[in-house]
């Protein structure tokens, strides 16, 4: 098949965990990925390495936390790349503190809330020549947990909790513009929707400090591999158009609280996204 013809997807956090096992599936299936990275991918498997070297896997580097390296990437990947069928906001993970982005925001809500939007925003045109295009967020059903949600307070939470904290809320907060943009960009050809790739072992030295320590042996013993995961995510390419902004979890469309906060979650992003990153 010419290269021309093949589709091709995004990966965001493509080197690690999920990410890392969800780009293996997309090339055994015949994509191309766009690799959007921070760290690189591991040198070890010389088959992967190889896929690099033939361009099936195109690596653009950046910290996505920060607005400058994020606008370097995406002007270059939009100067190189002439079409995305698929993208796949996956980067992100639980933080053991409270910490901020280089733009002063809490950071799981800009990495996993905010810059999701940006990329989405920015890429459209090339997502527009994808046939069919889909843009899938990575959630969470952690924030099942969630009683209180106020979209106002995410970018500078009163309070932190791993997992159940700023990281659920995050999650939740992606969830729920996905679900208001969803049928404006329906109408333009681009489907979208958010999966709960479930719980996966992606548990590495050194780099478990946001997990509570109660559900740490848990996630070590019974935890699957992050291949599981990827499959979810994958299984996502298949959803149609009529499923947009649904939320996914065990492979079924489920219903989530906090829907009347929508349409301000998506007011929030996309105000961050004109006010600051598009001046840039
Ligand atoms: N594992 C689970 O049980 C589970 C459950 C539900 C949802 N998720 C979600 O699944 C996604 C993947 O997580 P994972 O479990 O596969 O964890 P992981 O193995 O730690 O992978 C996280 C990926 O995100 C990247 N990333 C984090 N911060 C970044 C930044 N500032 N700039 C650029 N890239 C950044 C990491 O890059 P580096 O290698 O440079 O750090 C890495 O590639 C996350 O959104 C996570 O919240 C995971």
């Amino acid at each position: 098949m010419l290269k021309s013809e093949r589709k091709t997807a995004l990966v965001t956090g493509a080197n690690s965990g999920i990410g890392l096992e969800l780009t293996k599936k997309l090339i055994e299936n015949g994509w191309m990925v766009v690799a959007l990275i921070r760290s690189e991918f591991p040198k070890e498997d010389p088959e992967f390495q190889q896929k690099i070297r033939q361009g099936d896997i195109r690596i653009y580097h950046a910290d996505l936390s920060d607005f400058t390296q994020l606008k370097s990437a995406l002007m270059q990947i939009k100067e190189k790349e002439t079409k995305l069928d698929a993208l796949f906001n996956n980067a992100g993970g639980s933080f053991p503190n409270l910490s901020f982005s280089p733009q002063g925001r809490e950071l799981h809500y800009e990495i996993q809330t905010v810059v999701p939007f940006i990329i989405t925003m920015e890429l459209l045109d090339l997502l527009k020549k994808g046939n069919p295009a889909i843009v899938i967020q990575t959630s969470s059903d952690a924030f099942h947990f969630k009683r209180i949600f106020v979209p106002e307070e995410l970018a500078n939470p009163p309070k932190f909790h791993k997992l159940i904290g700023p990281y659920a809320s995050s999650k939740l907060a992606i969830t729920l513009w996905t679900h208001a943009l969803a049928p404006e960009l329906k109408r333009e050809g681009v489907n979208m929707i958010s999966i709960d790739p479930g719980n996966n072992n992606t548990m590495r030295k050194g780099r478990n400090g946001g997990l509570p320590l109660i559900i740490r042996p848990f996630i070590r013993l019974f935890g699957p591999h992050p291949s599981v995961g990827a499959s979810r995510l994958f299984a996502g390419l298949e959803r149609s158009s009529n499923e947009a902004g649904l939320y996914i979890s065990k492979g079924k469309p489920t219903e989530f609280k906090f829907k009347q906060h929508a349409p301000n979650v998506l007011l929030q992003v996309k105000t961050v996204y004109e006010k600051e990153y598009l001046p840039l």
